[in-house]
């Protein structure tokens, strides 16, 4: 168990992921990602059951390692349709992993902090495709602050892979 992510829901994710396990919107980038939340959680107030299922649903049904517009929102129904199933929220968080996955790639920003949060989980790791990522991109000061987007960017580089579940679910 890490937090609130099972190994079944793991294996769950990876039994249906449609795309390379081992590639860049993988296990290695949900781990990382999953870190990073957890990492600026601890600034930002974010719920943190929230920020580590959004590591794992958002990119869950990704069809493509490209221009996939709607795989946000097919992460959300995924997520839906496993709640109670490998994992339990109240209804206020389950909003609020609902929106994060649906609208990771469409909003820029959210009110919200735990939305907010994990777009910048996600966006911190952006390395991994050459890209630094853009302070103006990101939306709490926690992943502006440039020693976090070195941190993370040089894990997102190297290929980084967590020593969380996530992580060991890939050796
Ligand atoms: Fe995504
Ligand atoms: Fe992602």
């Amino acid at each position: 168990m890490l937090g609130i992510v099972s190994k079944d829901l793991v294996r769950a994710i990876r039994d249906q992921f449609q795309i390379n396990w081992q590639g860049i919107h993988g296990l290695s980038h949900l781990a990382r990602v999953w870190e990073n939340g957890i990492h600026l959680a601890e600034a930002t107030g974010a719920n943190k059951k929230v920020v580590q299922l959004f590591a794992v649903f958002h990119d869950s049904r990704r069809l493509n390692e490209n221009i996939d517009p709607e795989h946000g929102p097919r992460g959300a129904l995924l997520a839906e349709s496993w709640r109670g199933k490998y994992y339990d929220l109240s209804d206020e968080e389950f909003d609020l992993l609902f929106t994060a996955c649906s609208l990771h790639t469409k909003a820029k920003t959210h009110v919200d902090r735990t939305i907010q949060t994990c777009f910048d989980a996600d966006r911190l790791d952006l390395g991994r495709i050459g890209k630094i990522p853009d302070p103006k991109f990101l939306c709490t000061e926690a992943a502006k602050d440039l020693k976090t987007i070195e941190w993370a960017t040089q894990r997102s580089i190297s290929g980084h892979i967590p020593g969380n579940l996530l992580g060991l679910a890939l050796q």
